[in-house]
């Protein structure tokens, strides 16, 4: 009796073995193909009125990256932009540091990315605070970040400051104001940055 259920285990194991595809070969695939080196560079831009859109299609096209457009879930209108008028929607968020306006999209696998340039336009200063969702939205560890904006006349430093607090563990390069210098400037100072 002792024997026969021995020889039946031994059957039972075999077959599971091989129902589960049995070579360390086989089962090791999936794991490799998840592990495809990030090599890829992506453009996130953030545009309300067509002007940062623009910059960062001329980038997209020198880096021949990947574009995705950074789409609030709530849409902005005129009147949010109107930052004349005190209390609209983009100056109340830029007044308070945790605002955090949602995002409806998702970068598709950004694990693919070896550098992503976030394009915004500049709002009192500094980066909208749509951009500080979109950078805490992801692991940017060991990934370069190319901050580029453009504005009415500011510069991108603040920007590019906090951008360098927030992506803890990314290589955040300096920052470029755009809409304002030739594709050739675009492009020389692209390479500078050896992405
Ligand atoms: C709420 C708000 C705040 C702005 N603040 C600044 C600013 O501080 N400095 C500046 O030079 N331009 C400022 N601008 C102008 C924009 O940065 C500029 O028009 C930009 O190119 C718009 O980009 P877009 O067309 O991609 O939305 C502001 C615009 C808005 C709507």
């Amino acid at each position: 009796m002792k024997k026969i259920f021995s020889v039946l285990l031994a059957a039972f194991t075999m077959i599971l073995f091989t129902a589960c595809g049995g070579s360390a070969e086989k089962s090791s695939a999936p794991e490799e193909k998840a592990e495809a080196p990030a090599d890829k560079i992506l453009v996130a831009y953030f545009s309300c009125t067509g002007h940062t859109k623009t910059a960062a299609l001329e980038v997209a096209e020198i880096l021949h990256a990947d574009v995705m457009e950074i789409v609030p879930a709530e849409p902005y209108t005129p009147a949010d932009l109107y930052y004349q008028e005190e209390n609209c929607r983009a100056n109340v968020e830029q007044k308070d540091s945790s605002a955090r306006p949602a995002i409806k999209n998702k970068i598709d696998n950004p694990a693919q990315y070896k550098a992503i340039v976030i394009a915004f336009p500049i709002w009192w200063g500094a980066e909208p605070r749509i951009i500080d969702t979109f950078v805490e939205s992801y692991d940017l560890r060991g990934k370069t970040i190319v901050p580029v904006c453009t504005s009415g006349g500011s510069d991108i430093m603040t920007a590019v400051k906090n951008l360098q607090g927030m992506c803890k563990g990314a290589n955040v390069t300096d920052g470029k104001r755009l809409g304002i210098i030739s594709k050739d400037e675009v492009k020389a100072w692209l390479e500078t940055l050896k992405l």
